[in-house]
């Protein structure tokens, strides 16, 4: 059904998203499944009493068979970071919850959208992928798509403009290797370290390493204050199922699985894609400078690894 959405873990990242989804415009209806009913119809409700502050969705708590009709499935159900942990950490817990989700939800809709954000984010689409046969553009991550979105934000901070309007990319794992694409960067037209010189507001390099070391460690900084990051993460699904939901013809830096990216073969790291009803186009590798591309080629590299150990 247009513009259907079924949220698979109604935790704090999961309730967030649906909170928002609420809100979207094109979201009809938003589905809550949890392991924890309770839980799944208490979120729902508490959102739907938001919601009815004047949004037109329909928010319900369900089991897999009330996924029938949806465009996009989102997957947050699995283990959160813990102090201390790196995403890559989560594997063997969340591949095997990941797994038993798929069986189900692709067990009603076998043609759904799936847009993940359990961590290792990256890994999951490889999953839809190589154990359930999911055509890769239909198997999404959310990936690197919240760290751009961190990226612009602390670009726009910096040089005092607006971050919708600073073009920045965040490449690579949604983690520890992730590539901050400088070269990629644009403001007004022009390459971002121009801009910045031209506005007295430069970028030297000491600076970039601050903004590469405050994007990459976002989330384990959020995750000492408050114990998890879900607001983040939550309007990064709530935009990208918007893309899907309108068929908006969008780019963003989200991740799919790949046969080979910079000779490195089965990786799954974010790179550009166009986001539409479809799902995920195939992905676009942009013109990196030498350091990127050999920062990206290890993310590949990293990626592959911890696929190879998940599928095992
Ligand atoms: C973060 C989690 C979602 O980066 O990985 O906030």
């Amino acid at each position: 059904m247009q513009g259907k959405v079924g949220i698979i873990g109604a935790g704090l990242v999961g309730a967030a998203a649906g909170y928002l989804l609420a809100n979207v415009p094109g979201v009809s209806e938003v589905v809550l499944l949890d392991v924890d009913l309770a839980r799944a119809r208490s979120e729902a409700a508490d959102i739907a009493h938001a919601a009815a502050f004047g949004s037109p969705a329909l928010v319900r708590a369900g089991d897999y068979a009330d996924l029938a009709g949806t465009q996009v499935v989102v997957v947050t159900a699995g283990a959160s970071l813990k102090p201390g942990q790196t995403r890559l950490d989560l594997l063997a817990a969340n591949v095997g919850v990941v797994s038993s989700v798929l069986q189900q939800v692709l067990a009603v809709v076998p043609d759904t959208v799936l847009l993940f954000a359990t961590n290792p984010v990256d890994v999951m689409p490889a999953v839809a992928v190589r154990r359930f046969g999911v055509p890769p553009g239909r198997a999404i991550g959310t990936g690197c798509a919240l760290d751009s979105a961190r990226f612009r934000d602390r670009l726009a901070r910096h040089l005092g403009v607006s971050p919708s309007s600073v073009h920045a990319n965040v490449l690579g794992e949604h983690g520890d290797t992730e590539v901050l694409h400088w070269s990629g960067a644009q403001v007004a037209g022009m390459p971002l370290l121009d801009f910045a010189e031209k506005l007295g507001h430069p970028l030297p390099a000491e600076v970039r390493d601050t903004i590469v070391k405050e994007v990459r460690t976002s989330a384990y900084r959020i995750k000492e204050g408050k114990g998890v990051s879900n607001f983040g993460i939550g309007g990064c699904i709530a935009r990208l199922t918007r893309a899907i939901v309108n068929d908006e013809h969008v780019v963003f830096s989200t991740s799919t699985f790949m046969e080979e990216l910079l000779g490195v073969p089965e990786t799954c790291i974010s790179l550009p894609h166009v986001l539409s009803a479809q799902g995920a186009s195939q992905p676009f590798l942009p013109p990196l400078d030498r350091g990127e591309e050999i920062a990206l080629r290890h993310s590949a590299e990293v990626l592959r690894k911890a696929i190879q150990r998940g599928l095992a």
